[in-house]
This record gives C-alpha cells, sequence and structure tokens, in this order.
C-alpha cells in the first residue's frame, strides 16, 4: 500500500495551533540519557518515526523507553551494548550521536557509518576528528565506526566548519573525559543550548553556552534527570510560511519566536504582518499581496537551510522573481523538479536556485523526496488551482507530528490517502 496527501486547493489559513517539540532537541536529549544509569525524563516529544527510531537505538543498546503521550521514559540501568547497527542508523543519520556517550561511558562504540541522504553526500569526519582529538582511537571497516578509548582526555578542538551534528558528539564525548576540553567554532543552534542545559542539570560543567566558544571540565559521573525539549522552530516556521502564501491570519501556540528571527524579518518584508509575544507569533497576510524575496541560509541565526525549501514553494506561487542560495549544503534541491511540475519555473545553478514566480500554480501528482522537501510540496499544494497528490509521505511522518490534523484546524484540505497498487483502479480510501 502506498499512502499518499491529497491537498485540496484552499481558502486562506485561519485559526492557531500549537507546535510541538523539535526533533532536533529531542534526539540529542535522548543520547545524552546513555551517558549515565538511572531513569531519564525528557518532556514535550513529538510522536515522530525519527524518535522512534532514536529510541529502537537506545533499546538496542539495553535501555528500555516508554512514552506517556509527549513525555519520554529512558531507563538505562542495564544499558550494556556498544553498537548501533547499520539497519538502525541508516533510518536516521542522528543515531551517530550515540558515539560520544557510549566511547565516554564505555570506552568503546561500533556504530555504522550513516548513509548519505536525498540530497547528497553528509559526511562524518568532524565528528571521527573530533573523537581522535579526545584520545580515541578511530577505525573504518565493513561501512562500521570502531572506537575505543581508555578514558577520553580533554582538548582544545576548532570545527573547520560549523556542525550541529558533530558539536552533539563532541558535548556527549567530553563531559565525562579527564580535564577539559575547549571547543572553537562549535553550532550555536538553541537545541544545542537545550542539550547544554541537560548536561548541566546531570551534572556536567559546560561554560559558554549560547556562543561558539564552550569549555568543559569534565567530570567523574553524571544522573538523570528531567529535560524538556523547546518548541520546533523548523515546524513553527513551516505553518508560518503556509500561512503567508494562503494570505491567511494565523497564530502559533508553545513557540519561541527568537529562535525564527532571521524567517520573521524576511516575512516582513515581504509584506506580512508579524505580531510576537513571549509564548506565540501571529502572523497576518491578508491587507496586502506578497513580494517574494531572495534569502541565503546559514548556521543559526541566519536563515535555515530546513526551511529554504517551503520558502521557495511561496516564492514559486507569488509574482516576480528571487534567488535562494543554500550554503549548508550545496545540493538540497530535489524538490525543484517537483516544484516545476506543478507550475513553477525555477532553474538552478551551483548552490543557488532562481525563481521566476508566475503568481500562481497549479495541481499535479508530485513525490517527497525528503521531509522539507514534502512539506515545501503540500504548502505548494494548498495555493495551487486544482488538486495535488503528494506521494512517498513517509517522509514527512519523520518531522511533523499531526499534520494533517494541524493544517485540518488551519481550514486546509489534506488528505492521507492509499492506494492500492493491485486494483484494477487506484481506490481511495481515506484514512484520515
Ligand atoms: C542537523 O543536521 C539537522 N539534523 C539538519 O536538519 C539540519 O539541516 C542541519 O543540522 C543544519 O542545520 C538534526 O539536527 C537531526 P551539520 P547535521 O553537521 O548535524 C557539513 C531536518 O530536516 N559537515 O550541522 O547532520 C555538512 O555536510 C534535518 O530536520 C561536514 O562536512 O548537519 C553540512 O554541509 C535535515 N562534516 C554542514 O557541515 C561533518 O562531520 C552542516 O551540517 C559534519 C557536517
Amino acid at each position: 500500500m502506498s499512502d499518499f496527501y491529497q491537498v485540496t486547493a484552499n481558502q486562506a489559513l485561519q485559526g492557531q495551533i500549537d507546535i510541538s517539540g523539535a526533533k532536533n532537541a529531542v534526539l540529542p536529549l535522548m543520547a545524552a540519557t546513555l551517558l549515565c544509569k538511572g531513569v531519564s525524563i525528557i518532556n514535550n516529544v513529538p510522536q515522530l518515526d525519527d524518535v522512534a527510531t532514536m529510541a529502537d537505538v537506545l533499546r538496542y543498546l539495553g535501555a528500555k523507553v516508554s512514552h506517556q503521550g509527549s513525555r519520554l521514559i529512558i531507563n538505562t540501568h542495564a544499558c550494556h551494548g556498544h553498537q548501533a547497527p547499520y539497519h538502525l542508523v541508516t533510518k536516521m543519520r542522528a543515531s551517530i550521536y550515540v558515539l560520544g556517550p557510549l566511547l565516554a561511558r564505555l570506552g568503546r562504540a561500533n556504530v555504522a557509518l550513516p548513509g548519505g541522504c536525498a540530497w547528497g553526500p553528509r559526511p562524518i569526519d568532524l565528528h571521527l576528528a573530533g573523537m581522535q582529538a579526545l584520545a580515541a582511537k578511530v577505525e573504518l571497516s565493513h561501512g562500521n565506526i570502531h572506537a575505543y578509548a581508555g578514558r577520553l582526555t580533554g582538548t582544545d578542538f576548532t570545527f573547520a566548519t560549523s556542525s550541529v551534528g558533530a558539536t552533539v558528539n563532541m558535548l556527549l564525548a567530553s563531559v565525562l573525559a579527564s580535564g577539559t576540553t575547549r571547543l572553537f567554532n562549535a553550532a550555536i543552534e538553541p537545541e544545542i543550548d537545550n542539550l547544554i542545559d541537560q548536561l548541566n542539570a546531570m551534572g556536567a560543567n559546560i561554560f559558554g553556552k549560547g556562543s561558539a566558544n564552550l569549555c568543559i571540565e569534565g567530570v567523574d559521573e553524571l544522573k538523570p534527570v528531567e529535560i524538556s525539549a523547546i518548541p520546533d522552530r523548523i515546524e513553527a516556521g513551516t505553518y508560518l510560511i503556509a500561512a503567508a502564501m494562503s494570505r491567511g491570519h494565523v497564530r502559533l501556540n508553545q513557540v519561541i519566536p527568537e529562535h525564527l528571527t532571521a524567517l520573521l524579518a524576511k516575512l516582513t518584508d515581504c509584506g506580512a504582518h508579524i505580531e510576537c509575544d513571549p509564548n506565540g507569533i501571529t502572523l497576518d497576510a491578508r491587507h496586502k499581496p506578497l513580494r517574494p524575496m531572495s534569502i541565503k541560509t546559514g548556521p543559526y541565526p541566519q536563515f535555515a537551510t530546513d526551511l529554504a525549501p517551503q520558502w521557495m514553494a511561496m516564492c514559486a506561487s507569488l509574482s516576480g522573481i528571487a534567488q535562494i542560495t543554500d550554503t549548508i549544503y550545496p545540493d538540497r534541491f530535489q524538490h525543484v523538479d517537483e516544484l516545476n511540475r506543478l507550475g513553477a519555473n525555477i532553474r538552478v545553478r551551483g548552490n543557488s536556485a532562481y525563481i521566476i514566480g508566475t503568481g500562481s500554480l497549479s495541481g499535479a501528482p508530485v513525490k517527497a523526496t525528503d521531509l522539507r522537501a514534502g512539506a515545501a510540496l503540500i504548502l505548494a499544494g494548498i495555493v495551487a488551482k486544482g488538486t495535488t497528490q503528494v506521494n512517498q509521505i513517509y517522509h514527512l511522518d519523520r518531522g511533523y507530528q499531526d499534520l494533517t490534523q494541524k493544517l485540518a484546524q488551519l481550514g486546509a484540505s489534506v488528505q492521507c490517502c492509499s492506494s492500492d497498487k493491485h486494483s484494477a483502479t487506484a481506490q481511495l480510501s481515506l484514512c484520515g
């Protein structure tokens, strides 16, 4: 059975929704529980495939993981494993986050090399260089990372490229190292701050939160704690772009506006009216036509690469020209061909896409090539004339909790359907 979303043209999105906890914050918080024995609790956890995959990795290592709604309980008393297998790591690249804590607590780790993704290579050289800088021995053989160490030893380490994942792994490894580790050019995404808060609550000594220069004084032992994940700024940004391109009026609750400064500035430049309060953001795009705006992605607090596909869908649906340059991933443009199937006029040259917005899109069958590309196609379908069928929607289950329900709350008609490939004609059974 292959599920797809049936998206019909909609009125302007109106209403309010609650934003879920951040996938990209929860995954490091889950990996950090491997650093000690005991029962850790993580609140505000979204129910997503990637969270389920990380839970399976922890279970494979011996942990007991259970859910109570958005509360995750992780018991690591019986955690003795040091292997993260290929079938799990290849499902989700962030499984590599277990490398640091396994080395720190057990002195060894066998982690399958994560594959690439839809838009090209996703190297892990910075992760491995960081472990070696902490005095771990690292060998690659038969598709696996074999790493081992006595006790890791604190060091100075400079990231050649700002890397969220490599910063996560270095934090998770250095907190139990002997001596002091100083990190330079570390990632400063909000998800890193969330992890630092958890580790310091566990008894770590990490200084410099919010800056690219971190100092970690290694300790001998950490204890389990309860922590809450921050709201998902990429989910929030996706719905704000949907509201803007549909000329709607939408309020997002349970979101931190400071985490979206670059996007909010660009939406304001486009002509949307934005109001923020400590717990929410309201966007109003009802009163004047929007202009497409060019963007360039970059490490936080610059415009997030994970919002660039959605931004492209908006620019393609407006009248005017715009350029999108991605400085994080030079080839993250798999969604261009699919948007062009919806009547967009987009050309790619190097790490830039050039959009000539014609002011309207027309519905057609398309396929999601990755998580954020799928989101972009749904947003385009919401404003396109007629019906858009978005296939390969399993990508979306990785990063958007209750997607169709939240869109329905805002007045969008996005239905999950299944086509039975074996019947003479595809029977559309609306699975709600
Ligand atoms: C995280 O991926 C996010 N994933 C990604 O979100 C996000 O796109 C990315 O950060 C950038 O913000 C999670 O947090 C689970 P990086 P990560 O290491 O850590 C290069 C989504 O849609 N690099 O910050 O893998 C890399 O190729 C996902 O939610 C190396 O060269 O990204 C890229 O060009 C997609 N060597 C740049 O650094 C390395 O060892 C930034 O990547 C590691 C990274």
